[in-house]
């Protein structure tokens, strides 16, 4: 009987270990994914995979769909047509708080905290299994001590977090009178404590400072050559793109214009095209 757990968890691990291999090593795989917004077309058939350990940039121009899409994989959006899969199962229209689960975390454009919460308690609140458990638990004698010790391992955490991100000053300030820059440090290190296995970063850049964006960088790096993280990067900022992702899918009108390695989509007139395009 006492092995029965055991059982059970090593059961699990095969059924997620085959839906891997069914993947084919392939975290998210987008498929035709369709969204209008009454007569705009924002994404039009998108087709891409990303690879497992990968940071693949998401480029195009202004309004080309990349936060559509974004959107569509992690449920803020039910797609029109179309299909997503996230380690090889179907996740298309579940709901964000289910895929955020599952291990497919976001951030978005314009960051979305709890401005009426400081950025301590933002923080608290990203492993809300954890925080939500300790609530129940607290009153269920014996599992006490077990909650003090989570807690104490959360805040532990969570300091941790917000130092390495240079926040940690602004731990009992309100996430709305943060700055601009301040809000996407908040929302990437608050995704990161949902221990994610694949990250999609809708411009996580903007407003932070170059020495910071270049830590933030390595963090990533780091994260897919250790633990296998994925990643995909939406950026305007070619040369980072380009100096950081090995793979680049640019998508222009709501679909994926071309695909490849940077030296590929460097050269690629259409590409060039369409960005300048864009400007005019
Ligand atoms: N909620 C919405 N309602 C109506 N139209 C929308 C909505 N969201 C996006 N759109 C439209 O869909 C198109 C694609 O927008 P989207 O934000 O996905 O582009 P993007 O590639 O992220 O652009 P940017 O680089 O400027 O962030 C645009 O024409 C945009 O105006
Ligand atoms: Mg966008």
């Amino acid at each position: 009987m006492s092995s029965q757990p055991e059982d059970v968890a090593e059961a699990d691990s095969a059924v997620e270990a085959e839906a891997r291999e069914t993947a084919g090593g392939l975290p998210l795989r987008v498929e035709g994914v369709r969204k209008t917004f009454g007569g705009i077309t924002a994404v039009d058939g998108a087709t891409f995979e990303v690879e497992e350990g990968t940071l693949t940039g998401l480029i195009g121009p202004n309004g080309a769909g990349k936060s559509t899409t974004f959107n569509c994989i992690t449920g803020v959006h039910e797609p029109d047509g179309g299909a997503v899969y996230f380690e090889g199962e179907d996740i298309t229209g579940a709901r964000p708080h289910a895929i955020a689960q599952q291990g497919l975390v976001r951030t978005f454009q314009i960051a979305r905290e709890f401005e009426e919460m400081t950025v301590l308690e933002n923080m608290m609140l990203a492993p809300d299994h954890q925080v939500g458990e300790s609530i129940t638990r607290s009153v269920v004698p014996g599992l006490r001590g077990n909650v003090v010790e989570q807690e104490r391992q959360l805040r532990e955490d969570v300091w941790e977090m917000l130092e390495f991100f240079e926040i940690d000053h602004l731990a009992e300030e309100y996430a709305g009178n943060l700055s601009g820059g301040q809000r996407k440090l908040l929302e990437f290190a608050r995704a990161l404590m949902l221990d994610p296995e694949m990250m999609l970063l809708d411009e996580p850049f903007a407003g932070v400072n170059p020495s910071l964006e270049k830590k933030l960088l390595d963090r990533i790096h780091e994260l897919r050559e250790e633990q296998g993280l994925t990643f995909l990067l939406v950026e305007h900022d070619m040369d980072l793109i380009m100096e950081n992702c090995e793979h680049i899918i640019v998508m222009h009108q709501g679909r994926v214009l071309d695909e490849g390695a940077p030296e590929r989509i460097k050269n690629n007139e259409e590409v060039i095209e369409a960005y300048l395009g864009g400007e005019v």
